[in-house]
């Protein structure tokens, strides 16, 4: 990031907003950041919550249920308590 200096970046899952985070972070200040996820899709993923860890290590499509059922219940954690500066160049889409 630091070599590339992009003016734009786009990031296909956001999860809990680590790696959003540190695009914030390491990018110049006129450099936009979009982040897209898949919302609240809590009550479709319900029966993820009883998979195993076993389950998730051995089962990809077990395992990404999991990330998209915890992404729709936490949301972006890492990105609550983002100064003003950086809350305006994010864009956060579902
Ligand atoms: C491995 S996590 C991303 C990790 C994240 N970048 C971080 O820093 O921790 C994958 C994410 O992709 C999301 N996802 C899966 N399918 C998607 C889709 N079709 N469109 C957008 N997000 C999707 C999941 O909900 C999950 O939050």
């Amino acid at each position: 990031m630091r070599i590339v200096r992009p003016r734009r970046i786009f990031e296909f899952g956001t999860f809990l907003g680590y790696s959003t985070s540190l695009f914030l972070a390491n990018s110049d200040p006129g450099c936009d950041v979009a982040s897209i996820d898949l919302g609240d899709i809590a009550s479709e993923l319900a029966e993820a919550a009883s998979y195993s860890d076993a389950e998730l290590r051995s089962d990809d499509r077990k395992n990404d249920d999991h990330l998209r059922l915890t992404q729709s219940r936490l949301g972006p954690l890492y990105l609550r308590d983002l100064d003003e500066t950086d809350r305006r160049r994010l864009t956060l889409l579902h």
